[in-house]
């Protein structure tokens, strides 16, 4: 009796260490799966010509996606000096291997002559992309972009001078398309060029 009582003891101590191991490793698991798969993934957009462009077209380069619009106050502006300032103290390796890009979230105004010029007012690297409503609002979902338009400001009705509240975050997806890593909003200069650096190497 007292041994077989052991030996149920013995076997529900290896039944709990393996679902402890097990447990772990489908925790692990189910992390990086989530990491990976929760923010990014592909898009369709059109590009500062008007030829339509596919994530798959920026493969073999290192992403650094920022979302916006070019009629914003301050917001965009800010952001985008700053990845115009950190891609030009990267090494010229360094540069080669990133395309910063711009993805406006207010298509209407945004035509893609517009985002070409504007993007390139920041750096001659900046890539910018626009496309239709449907577009843009799938690229948006797929990096859980907020964006809404915002009553124009007095009592002006005129369409074109509205606002559009949005995220402002900078998104690092590497040369297999898959994203790696975000930056918040005010990171510093030279956290953003520390933080490509290393994955830039
Ligand atoms: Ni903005």
């Amino acid at each position: 009796m007292k041994a077989s009582r052991n030996s149920v003891l013995a076997v529900l101590a290896v039944v709990l260490v393996a679902a402890i191991a097990i447990g772990s490793r489908i925790m692990v698991w189910s992390g990086g799966e989530h990491a990976t798969a929760s923010i990014g993934g592909s898009f369709t957009l059109v590009d500062g010509d008007g030829k339509t462009v596919t994530d798959a077209d920026f493969r073999g380069k290192w992403m650094l996606i920022y979302f916006g619009y070019t009629f914003c106050p301050d917001v965009c502006p800010t952001a985008l000096s700053s990845v115009a300032a950190a891609m030009d103290k990267l090494s010229a390796a360094e540069r080669f291997k990133l395309t910063p890009i711009f993805i406006t979230v207010d298509p209407t105004r945004d035509t893609p002559a517009v985002m070409k010029d504007y993007a390139a007012a920041f750096h001659p690297k900046m890539v910018g992309l626009t496309g239709s409503e449907a577009q843009v609002a799938q690229v948006m979902k797929a990096y859980k972009v907020y964006g809404a338009k915002a009553k124009a400001k007095g009592t002006s009705e005129d369409a074109t001078t509205y606002t559009v509240d949005h995220s402002s975050i900078l998104y690092l997806v590497g040369p297999d398309g898959r994203f790696v890593a975000h930056f918040p909003h005010g990171t510093t200069v030279d956290d953003l060029t520390n933080a490509l650096k290393k994955f830039l190497k």
